[in-house]
This record gives structure tokens, C-alpha cells and sequence, in this order.
């Protein structure tokens, strides 16, 4: 099977390499920006690779929804299969690729859009076939978690530890996404799309990284907790799903306590499987083309789809989710929500609150913003 690459960026050279060695594969042209066609295997419209008959299957690997989706519909339309690494283009698209994929009969994959080189897609899109999945989650940004445990584990600020995160390859083009944890919500909109046929595309919470300091990290370092970014997806009754992103504490002895560097931990619970445990390199070049190049190997067995083309697009509801959290906020500042205890260090307060809905926990720290003042929260981890 030929395979044209659009974009050759970190991913898209791994891709590219990876094909000349793969079983069934061969790499065909890549796509690159207009002018910049300087080596023959390199082309710069998107029509020269709709148009060629030799061409079988498409891997995209640009990032962002546009132009990745027009490109996207040109070759499905010409009746080519489609597999991408592009998160933000599945969350914004997915169920139109995945009917267009089904009219046309040819695939639309996307494992490496979630989890890196973890096969957690494409083991739980396995799954699904006998088994009903009760819930997803884990650990998903390969960035964040670097981050993390750099600043944790080996003292970096906040500044050098997203910097190496970028050196190595791991972050966005642009790191925002991936610190405000859009990123790892993009992930868990996939997964519960995969997981369950329904894809929450409003409602949903997120709570990144971009607050947590060097001196939270001090400060949780003497009470033994570790912090870590966790997403979570679980059905709620026939037709919604709680769906949210945002730090967590862990006691010293909880496995997410020893996911460093840029590891993910994806987590699926099934109702006869139990709970399945994935962990791997969730970002980086050879992690992410590998979970390309598994989509494309499965093609080539003849999987079509990992989203089922009848997906639902659903409204998350989190509010009878009730979690434990910890704030730091200015210590004149109010936190309008049970608590159980307090701690003052220097101009900062800790507050331990009482079990509150996540959603009433995330539109708290709204609000508090929106009044000026700087906070960090994370749910303390069961
Ligand atoms: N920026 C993403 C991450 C890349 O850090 O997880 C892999 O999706």
C-alpha cells in the first residue's frame, strides 16, 4: 500500500522513514508548504496527491483544522484512506470524516491523535466490539506530565521545564494547547467517542498546568503528594457522559506516582475485562509515527474505522461528579465553597475543600480569576 505523508514536521519525517521499512507499506509523496517542493518525493498541492491513482492511503500529520480538514475531504473523496495524528482536526471533525470515510468505503483512523505510541485507541476500538467500556482516562499529555515531574522530581522552574518539553519535541507548535490542557481535552473527547459512540462537544471542563509554580511544587513535595494531569470520561445514562480534564494529587504509592517524562497512562475500564492499563511515550517523533504506522498496517488487514460513523455529538454534564480539592489562592482572597481546612504559606493559602460537583469546583476558579486573582487547584487523587 503507497502512503503520502501531509506535513513533514517532528512526526511526519518519523513517518516518512518508518514507511521504507514497513511490511506492505511503501511511502509515496509528501505533502510540504508551498515552495519548500525542493527533493523529488516532495509535492506542494494537495490536488497532485487527490489525483494520483498510485496513492492508496493518505497519513496526515500538520496539526490544526484547517487546512487539514479540506485536504481530509479531497482525499476521501477520491477514494483514498485516511489515518491522522491530528487531535484537534478528530475532536472538530471526526464524525463527518468518519460518515464521509463510511460513503466512500475506505478507512478513517486515528490512534496516534490520542496517547502517542500507547495503543490505547486502538485497543480499547478492539474492545468495544464485545465488551462495554464504563469508563476512560489517565494520563494523556505527554507534555504537561514532562513538565510535572521536571519540576517536581528534579526542581526545574516552570520556564526551563516547558522549554525542554519544546526542545524535545514533545509540546505543540503552539504549547498553549497543550499547558491549558485543550490538548489532553481533544484526547478525552476521542476516547469517548471511540469508547462509548458518544463525542462531548460541550460542557466539558478543563483545568491545565499553566498555574502550577515552582513553589506549589515545593509545597507538595513536604506533604508527599504528586501531581499529575488526569483526564476522565464515564457515561451517564443513555444519552450524556461526564467529561473533564484537571490536576490531581496522588499519595506517594499510587501508580501515576511513577508516570515521568513524557509517559502516558491511558486507563479503560470494561465491564468483563475489567480495568487495562496502558503506558508508553505519549508524545515524540518514533512514538507517534509508530501509531501511525500501526493504523496503516491495520488497514492493510482490513480495519475501516475506530469512531463509528453513526457517533453522537453530546453535552458533558460533570456536576454529579463530587470530588475533594485542593486551592491555592491569595490568602485575602474568598473561596465560595465548603472547607475543610486551611494552611497559610507566605501571601498564598492552601484550602482543602469538601466534597464538591467538578463543575461547581471549575466555575469557582472562573469566577476568582475573573476577579483578578491567581489560583491553582487539583482534585485530591482516591
Ligand atoms: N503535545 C502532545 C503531548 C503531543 O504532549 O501529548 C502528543 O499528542
Amino acid at each position: 500500500m503507497k502512503v503520502a505523508v501531509l506535513g513533514f514536521g517532528t512526526v511526519g519525517y518519523g513517518v516518512y522513514e518508518m514507511l521504507k521499512n514497513a511490511e506492505g507499506l511503501t511511502p509515496g509523496p509528501v505533502l510540504v508548504r508551498p515552495g519548500k517542493a525542493d527533493e523529488a518525493f516532495k509535492v506542494d498541492s494537495i490536488e497532485a496527491i487527490a489525483a494520483d491513482d498510485s496513492v492508496d492511503a493518505v497519513a496526515e500529520v500538520m496539526g490544526g483544522v484547517e487546512p487539514a480538514f479540506s485536504y481530509a475531504c479531497a482525499v476521501l473523496k477520491a477514494g483514498k484512506h485516511f489515518v491522522t495524528s491530528n487531535k484537534a482536526l478528530v475532536a472538530a471533525k471526526g464524525p463527518e470524516l468518519a460518515a464521509l470515510a463510511k460513503e466512500k468505503g475506505v478507512a478513517f483512523l486515528f490512534s496516534a491523535a490520542c496517547g502517542g505510541g500507547v495503543p490505547f485507541l486502538h485497543n480499547m476500538s478492539l474492545a468495544v466490539q464485545s465488551d462495554t467500556i464504563e469508563l476512560v482516562g489517565g494520563i494523556l499529555n505527554g507534555t504537561t506530565n514532562y513538565m510535572l515531574d521536571a519540576m517536581q522530581r528534579r526542581g526545574l522552574t516552570y520556564a526551563d521545564a516547558l522549554a525542554d518539553a519544546q526542545k524535545l519535541g514533545y509540546a505543540e507548535a503552539d504549547p498553549t494547547a497543550d499547558v491549558t490542557g485543550l490538548d489532553a481535552l481533544r484526547k478525552i473527547m476521542l476516547a469517548c467517542a471511540v469508547a462509548f459512540g458518544r463525542m462531548p462537544v460541550e460542557g466539558l471542563n478543563n483545568e491545565g498546568i499553566d498555574s502550577f509554580t515552582a513553589e506549589d511544587a515545593e509545597y507538595l513535595k513536604k506533604k508527599g503528594l504528586t501531581c499529575r494531569l488526569i483526564v476522565s470520561g464515564v457515561p451517564v445514562g443513555e444519552n450524556s457522559l461526564s467529561a473533564f480534564v484537571e490536576p490531581v494529587l496522588f499519595e506517594k504509592t499510587a501508580p501515576e506516582c511513577s508516570v515521568l517524562d513524557n509517559f502516558n497512562m491511558a486507563r479503560y475500564h470494561g465491564k468483563c475485562s475489567g480495568d487495562i492499563v496502558l503506558m508508553g511515550q505519549g508524545a515524540g517523533r518514533w512514538p507517534t509515527a509508530s501509531a501511525v504506522l500501526r493504523d496503516l498496517s491495520d488497514i492493510i488487514s482490513g480495519r475501516r474505522y475506530m469512531m463509528d460513523p453513526d457517533v453522537k455529538c453530546v453535552c458533558a454534564d460533570n456536576s454529579a461528579v463530587l470530588r475533594k480539592y485542593c486551592v491555592r489562592l491569595p490568602k485575602e482572597a474568598k473561596l465560595s465553597l465548603p472547607a475543610e481546612k486551611e494552611e497559610v504559606v507566605g501571601d498564598n493559602k492552601y484550602v482543602y475543600t469538601a466534597e464538591v460537583p467538578v463543575s461547581a469546583m471549575h466555575a469557582e476558579a472562573e469566577k476568582i480569576r475573573k476577579d483578578g486573582a491567581k489560583l491553582f487547584f487539583a482534585a485530591i487523587g482516591q
